[in-house]
Parts: C-alpha cells; structure tokens; sequence
C-alpha cells in the first residue's frame, strides 16, 4: 500500500497512485518511499545487507560537473547538434533516467522525453520538478505511436541493453531498470525502424561502444567513447 505522503507527490505530479499498483505488486523487492523529499524506489541487498534508494537526480555532483563546464565536449551533444547552430527540436524517445535529454536541453534543444514505464517516469516527473525543469516536454507515452507524429529535426534512441561484468554490478539505477522494463531487444529495432521510416532526417542510436548495428544497419557515421558509441543515420 502507497503511504499518504507518496500518494500526495503522486497527485502532485498529475499520477493516479492506483495506476502504479500493478508495477509494484509484480516487483515486491522495490518499494516506492519519499527519501529526503525525493520519490525514490528503495530496496535492499539481503546478501550484502546494503540498502539502496534509485531516484532521479539532476543536482548530483556528476551532472553538475557535465551539465556546466563541458556540455559541447558531450558526445552526446556532438552526435545529436553536430555543427549546427540553430536550436534543433529533438525527440528524446527512450528517457529513462533524463540525464540525456536534460544534457540536450541545456546545450539548446527543444526536448520532448518519451518514457514508456509508469514508475521510472514518475520518478522522472519528480526529478524535473524537483529540478525545477520546464524546458523538456515529458510524456508517459509509448514512443513507437509518437515517433509519426511530431515535427522533429532529430530522433534521439537509448534503448536497453543486457549490461555485463562490473557496470551491471556498480550500477544500481541500471539493475533496477533492467528488473522493471527488461532488456526489450525487440525494441531498438522497431523504434530504429519506425524512426528510418519517419520523415525525421535524423536519427541517433546510442549502444555498447562493442555491439551489433541495430537492424544490422551501418550508420552514416559515428562518435565513440570507450564505453558508448552513437551511431548516426541521416537520410539525404
Ligand atoms: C537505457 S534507458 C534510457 C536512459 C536515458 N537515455 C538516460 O539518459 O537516462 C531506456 C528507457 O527507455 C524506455 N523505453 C523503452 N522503450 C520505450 C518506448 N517504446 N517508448 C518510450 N520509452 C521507452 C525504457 O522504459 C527505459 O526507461
């Protein structure tokens, strides 16, 4: 059961509590509790005996630091502006955690976030109210009937991916959402697909800098870090 406090955030945050029952009922491990006013999903490490809190966060010391001095040296930045100047309508189709598209915003982009899972977009609302980000349009949508319908200039794409080794183990956020979404490998490809389709000239892909071409499509070009790699498809 949501305690009063949770349900009143919830409301806050334009959410019917009863619709996050299902979610949570299916994944008894996490429990949803406002942990130093953040609306966080809690859970312990029975072996290790250690608790954690997964939320959203745009004040952490590691956005800060991305978010100010260095926003252009993104790759991120670099793969989805590239040299333009103009302001670029960007839909951030796969949202997540927000870090992408918050980073976008604040290199210039007009976002629209499209996160399809109603707890880690609740967790996100509350991150940008927080935050108090009103720059980035954020829908609980699934992108696959948005993509079609706006007029975008790029069509950014993060979908999941199994995470291996050390990553996996260090990344709490990431086994959380890997538990509470899966690995959908179906959907890289039909959101890649459904984007190459659209009248969007541009597309980009982020992926484990090792990994397959999704649709095993070589892109038109790349901008790769030592972990991730963004694969660029632009229609001439
Ligand atoms: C790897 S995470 C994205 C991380 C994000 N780029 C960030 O900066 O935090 C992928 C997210 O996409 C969401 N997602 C997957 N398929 C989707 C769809 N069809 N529509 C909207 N969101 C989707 C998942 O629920 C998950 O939260």
């Amino acid at each position: 059961m949501v305690a009063e406090d949770i349900k009143a955030r919830l409301l806050q945050l334009g959410l019917n509590p009863k619709d996050l029952d299902p979610i949570l009922h299916q994944h008894p491990q996490y429990q949803l509790q406002l942990h130093e006013n953040k609306l966080s999903v809690f859970f312990n490490e029975s072996k290790k005996k250690l608790q954690y809190y997964v939320f959203v966060d745009f004040n952490s010391a590691k956005m800060q630091y991305r978010s100010q001095a260095h926003i252009n040296a993104e790759k991120l930045v670099k793969a989805v502006i590239g040299k333009n100047k103009t302001s670029l309508k960007v839909l951030d189709a796969t949202a997540g955690f927000g870090k992408d598209c918050y980073l976008l915003a604040l290199a210039g982009c007009e976002v629209n976030a499209c996160e399809s899972n109603l707890l880690m977009f609740a967790l996100l609302k509350d991150g940008f109210l927080r935050a108090n980000i009103k720059a980035i349009n954020l829908t609980h949508d699934d992108s696959q009937t948005v993509i079609d319908e706006g007029e975008y200039d790029v069509i950014y794409l993060d979908p999941m991916y199994p995470q291996s080794g050390k990553s996996a183990k260090n990344n709490k956020d990431m086994t959380f959402l890997q538990d509470i979404v899966g690995h959908q490998p179906e959907m890289a490809e039909i959101l890649l697909e459904k984007s190459l389709k659209s009248k969007i000239r541009k597309i980009v892909v982020k992926r484990p800098v090792k990994s397959e071409f999704v649709l095993g499509k070589k892109p038109t070009s790349q901008i790769i870090s030592k972990a991730v790699r963004f694969d660029i498809y632009a229609k001439s």
